[in-house]
């Protein structure tokens, strides 16, 4: 008599990835909220003030997730998709996901040099205190924040062609894509 073969455990990402990538959906959400929301509030207000310094914890937090993630991704790699996809499909999802890792660790990077140089440093919300600035080069300053905006415009469509792909795959019922990061 034959046995069944014993059916094999779902791989999928390691617990810390799955965490950090949830974790990291989150914060974004919450970083885009906030910056969207300034305009909104009243010029030299308390409460502005208030949320573009979250602004800037958010991101910083954003930051401090994805360097070990990367470093972690590196030695552990992806769990296999079964059915195993295309080459042609294999070579976008690999793209779409080292350009989010690299807008993850750019995009902060930025936000925190414009502030560097803006001769005002990166405020603590609900406090006097800020890390000082190197240097008061509003130019410079100004210059960094439009490359920055300009990233956070471009990477709506990069996230949601990455929403809308997962979801994709998820709804069609005919991988394990979206199972692998539950
Ligand atoms: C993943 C992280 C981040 C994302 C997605 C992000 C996104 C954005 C976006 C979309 C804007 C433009 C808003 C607009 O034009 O109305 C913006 C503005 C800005 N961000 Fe970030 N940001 C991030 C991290 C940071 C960090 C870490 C800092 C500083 C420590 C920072 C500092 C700034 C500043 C100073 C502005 C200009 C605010 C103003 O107009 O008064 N950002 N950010
Ligand atoms: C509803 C929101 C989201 C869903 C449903 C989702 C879903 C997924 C899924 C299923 C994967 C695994 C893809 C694969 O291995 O082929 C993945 C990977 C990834 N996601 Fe998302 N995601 C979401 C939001 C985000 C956001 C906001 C970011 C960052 C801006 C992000 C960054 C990444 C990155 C960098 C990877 C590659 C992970 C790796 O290779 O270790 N995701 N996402």
């Amino acid at each position: 008599m034959t046995t069944p073969p014993t059916p094999q455990p779902l791989q999928r990402y390691s617990r810390s990835q799955r965490r950090a990538h949830w974790w990291t959906f989150g914060l974004m959400v919450l970083t885009y909220a906030s910056i969207e929301s300034h305009g909104f509030l009243e010029r030299g207000s308390f409460a502005r003030l208030t949320v573009v310094q979250l602004h800037y914890w958010l991101g910083i937090a954003v930051l401090l997730i994805t360097l070990p993630r990367i470093a972690r991704r590196l030695r552990e790699g992806a769990p296999p998709i079964e059915p195993a996809p295309g080459a042609a499909a294999r070579l976008a999802s690999g793209a779409m996901h080292l350009a989010l890792f690299i807008f993850l660790v750019v995009q902060p990077l930025l936000g925190i040099a414009t502030r560097l140089v803006s001769g005002r440093g990166i405020g603590v919300p609900f406090t006097d205190w800020a890390i000082p600035s190197i240097t008061a080069d509003r130019a410079l300053s100004k210059a960094i924040e439009g490359v920055h905006g300009q990233i956070g415009t471009v990477f709506y469509a990069v996230i949601g062609l990455h929403i809308a792909a997962a979801l994709w795959h998820w709804l069609r019922g005919r991988d394990n894509v979206m199972q692998r990061m539950l």
